[in-house]
């Protein structure tokens, strides 16, 4: 059976960065073929999901960047701009890593 990771990414700001920082991601995970993963011998798809608040508001309207979690692991990243959809693509979901200097408690 195929398990679903989510990306949810907060698009409440004025800005919109967090539109941005969506089609970044997705554009990614198309660039770097991940949209499906094999993981542990599990097939995984990975879908990136616009909300509107996450609760994470100090991390994301007060920056220039937007809040997005991952799920089913739950990691919170604060302040991410679409210029970090590389690095999350293909660190956290390619390899496995925590973004360390993203990644905000919550
Ligand atoms: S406005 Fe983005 S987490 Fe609340």
């Amino acid at each position: 059976m195929s398990e679903v990771r989510r990306l949810f990414v907060c698009t409440n700001q004025k800005s919109g960065v967090g539109e941005d920082v969506a089609k970044a991601l997705k554009k990614e995970l198309k660039i770097q073929g991940l949209k499906k993963l094999l993981t542990g011998g599990e097939k995984q798809r990975v879908r990136v999901q616009t909300c509107n608040c996450l609760d994470l508001c100090k991390q994301c309207k007060k920056g220039a960047g937007a809040a997005l979690i991952v799920y089913p692991e739950g990691t919170a990243y604060g302040n991410v701009r679409p210029g970090d959809a590389t690095e999350i693509v293909a660190e956290h979901l390619g390899r496995g890593h925590v973004i360390k200097r993203l990644r905000i408690d919550h």
